[in-house]
């Protein structure tokens, strides 16, 4: 079998990967169960991915786990979500200290159970000076939400004198967003072959190079991940450039 991770240029990493975790629901479904049983199993995916890209020494990781959209979904489903959050939470927080990962999580918190935010902010504590893998949870997370936050905050700001209109420039406003300490992905992955971005990261995203798997989340091992990557390392990333002027660089 070829070793895809032999494969993977180490010195061409991308900093920051970001996935659309898809497909929980017709997995489940494919073997005749309930979508509940899909998300349980899509946990194995999560462990198998925060390993693969702490190992190949990934910089960052921002998992989408669930959409400001998701809170539509029926209540069962819902507290089930939240249920196996808290409880892969706790069975994980001795591997992230272990393995050096600084948790930290991007969303509505407000919209969030307390027993939920107050262990999600207990392990970003405990793992704030971790120096290995980033890994960010959006959770109950929406893009347009954010950015619409980020202006308001900004308008706050100009109206308290705390900084003039005249200065707000893309920087700026990237740095009222909660992604403020976070470098753009370069690479973002959605599994289960949908092709759309469901108001994630819009704003980060926009020179972020997509790649879009068949694989449904439950079956997303390492060597998947591995794909991925492989498939960013063949592209020509120009940035508005000509491929000439790449070159050249
Ligand atoms: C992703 O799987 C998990 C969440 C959105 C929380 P889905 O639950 O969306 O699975 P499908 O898309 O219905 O198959
Ligand atoms: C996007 O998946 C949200 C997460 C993966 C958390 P959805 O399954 O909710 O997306 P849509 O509604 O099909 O676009
Ligand atoms: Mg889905």
């Amino acid at each position: 079998m070829i070793d895809l991770k032999e494969k993977i240029d180490r010195s061409r990493l991308p900093n920051h990967v970001a996935i659309i975790m898809d497909g929980n629901g017709r997995w489940a479904r494919e073997r005749g169960s309930h979508r509940i049983f899909g998300h349980q199993n899509g946990i194995t995916s999560v462990r198998e991915t925060v390993e693969g890209a702490g190992e190949l020494g990934i910089k960052y990781l921002t998992l989408y786990a669930f959409s400001k959209e998701n809170w539509c979904r029926p209540p069962e489903e819902i507290d089930a979500l939240m249920g196996l959050m808290i409880s892969t939470i706790n069975s994980e927080t001795e591997t992230l200290i272990k393995n050096n990962v600084r948790l930290m999580i991007i969303g509505d918190m407000q919209n969030l159970p307390a027993y939920i935010t107050e262990k999600l902010n207990e392990v970003a504590g405990l793992t704030a000076g971790n120096d290995g893998l980033t890994l960010i949870i959006a959770l109950s997370y929406g893009s347009r939400w954010e950015i619409a936050g980020a202006a308001r905050r900004i308008a706050e700001d100009v109206i308290s004198g705390k900084i003039e209109m005249e200065k707000i420039n893309e920087n700026t406003f990237s740095e009222y967003l909660l992604t403020k300490s976070i470098p753009d992905p370069e690479l973002l992955i959605r599994t289960s072959g949908e092709c759309r971005i469901s108001n994630f990261l819009l704003w980060q995203i926009a020179y972020t190079e997509l790649h879009f798997s068949q694989t449904l989340w439950p079956d997303f091992r390492k060597e998947h991940l591995y794909k991925a990557i492989i498939d960013f390392q063949k592209r020509e990333r120009r940035f508005g450039k000509t491929s000439e002027q790449i070159k050249c660089d």
